[in-house]
């Protein structure tokens, strides 16, 4: 019997639609493969928001899991929600210290099981040495020490666990890639006190965790992969301070016209519908392959859609900016990014 084959990341884009971004993955798969070999020091991928640059996260991750390089691919993606750090530091060292083991062990549902919490870690048997090193010595006291304090320990115990990543890289040789998806939320989110205040004018500044990253992001057992979406100034303040220097920077951008062709054709035809080469070229184009505008035609609410015509097609896009989802998508952008403007008013807005 063939096992069904669990991928470790779920993918928000599926295997049939996910088109192109070959290269970003070649260059983003050789900078993982290094990492055994201590020559890959910390990246960001900067893109604006709906690029693509989960998609391609999410298949690196997917993809490295099953291949012998050697390094654990830790992934963590920032929710844009607010939390406590004190809650955040355990969702944070649950998911390290699950997908670290995951990795060791080659299982992807471990991986992928957000339900298994520490205690569950600790419980499992294995006959591997390195896994029973993690449990004894990391997880055990990660957990004494969390249930002894509260929260005003957090912070502490928060910047006493970033080395964790390169330290078991140095004892085990398993290096780690750390991986976190829209990092410039660390700045935004999360709030050290102990429950957050329903009323917005009773809340502190959040935490910037960003600036923790310091020592860390020049690790090479354990360097860091970040994405950010960059249509802002945000970024900027968040990769300059403390970790001006640290980071190379790749650029997500739009798929080529014949690639957004490409995905167009797919997405009508799991739709059951469908398009000609040429208008699918013209739809990308016009949309200048940017994969979620392209996404937004195939699924479009506009009122006798065709995609059979270029005013077919120029109809859709009018549709879609004027009232649709690309419309909604830049409403919610721009809110906010007001409320971030308010936060940063120390700095240039560029
Ligand atoms: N490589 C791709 N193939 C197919 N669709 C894509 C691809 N990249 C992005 N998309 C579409 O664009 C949307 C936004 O992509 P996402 O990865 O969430 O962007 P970001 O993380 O940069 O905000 C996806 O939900 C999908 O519809
Ligand atoms: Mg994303």
């Amino acid at each position: 019997m063939v096992e069904p084959q669990v991928l470790p990341v779920e993918e928000m884009v599926s295997e049939e639609e996910f088109t192109d971004r070959v290269e970003i993955l070649r260059e983003l798969e050789t900078w993982y493969r290094n990492i055994k070999h201590r020559i890959s020091s910390s990246m960001a991928l900067i893109s604006p928001r709906r690029m693509g640059k989960t998609a391609v996260l999410d298949k690196l991750v997917n993809t490295v899991f099953f291949k012998d390089y050697d390094v654990a691919p830790f992934y963590f993606k920032m929710k844009r929600e607010e939390t406590t750090l004190r809650k955040f530091l355990l969702e944070y060292y649950t998911t390290f210290f699950r997908q670290y083991i995951a990795y060791i062990l080659k299982d992807p549902v471990l991986y992928a099981n957000n339900k298994v919490d520490l205690k569950a870690l600790l419980k499992l048997k294995t006959g591997d040495e390195r896994v029973r090193y993690v449990q004894e010595e990391h997880i055990k006291d990660f957990i004494e020490r969390y249930e002894e304090y509260d929260w005003q320990d957090a912070r502490n115990h928060w910047e006493d666990m970033i080395k964790t990543p390169e330290f078991l890289g140095a004892v085990l040789g398993l290096h780690v890639a750390v991986i976190i998806d829209e990092f410039q939320d660390m700045k935004f989110y999360i709030y050290d006190i102990d429950v957050i205040p329903d009323d917005p004018a009773k809340k502190p500044m959040a935490t910037d965790l960003t600036a923790t990253y310091d020592r860390q992001s020049q690790s090479r057992r354990a360097p860091m992969l970040v994405s950010g979406s960059a249509v802002t100034m945000i970024f900027r303040t968040v990769m300059g301070g403390p970790l001006g220097g640290r980071f190379g920077f790749k650029y997500l951008k739009p798929m080529a016209i014949e690639d957004g062709a490409t995905l167009i054709k797919k997405l009508l035809r799991l739709r059951g519908s469908d398009i000609t080469d040429e208008l699918a070229i013209y739809l990308s184009s016009q949309v200048n392959g940017h994969p979620y505008y392209v996404y937004c035609c195939a699924e479009s609410d506009c009122p006798d859609k065709d995609f059979s015509t270029k005013d077919g097609i120029d109809r859709i896009i009018e549709y879609e900016v004027t009232r649709g989802k690309i419309f909604g998508f830049w409403e919610t952008h721009f809110a906010e990014n007001r409320k971030y403007i308010n936060q940063d008013n120390d700095i240039e807005l560029g």
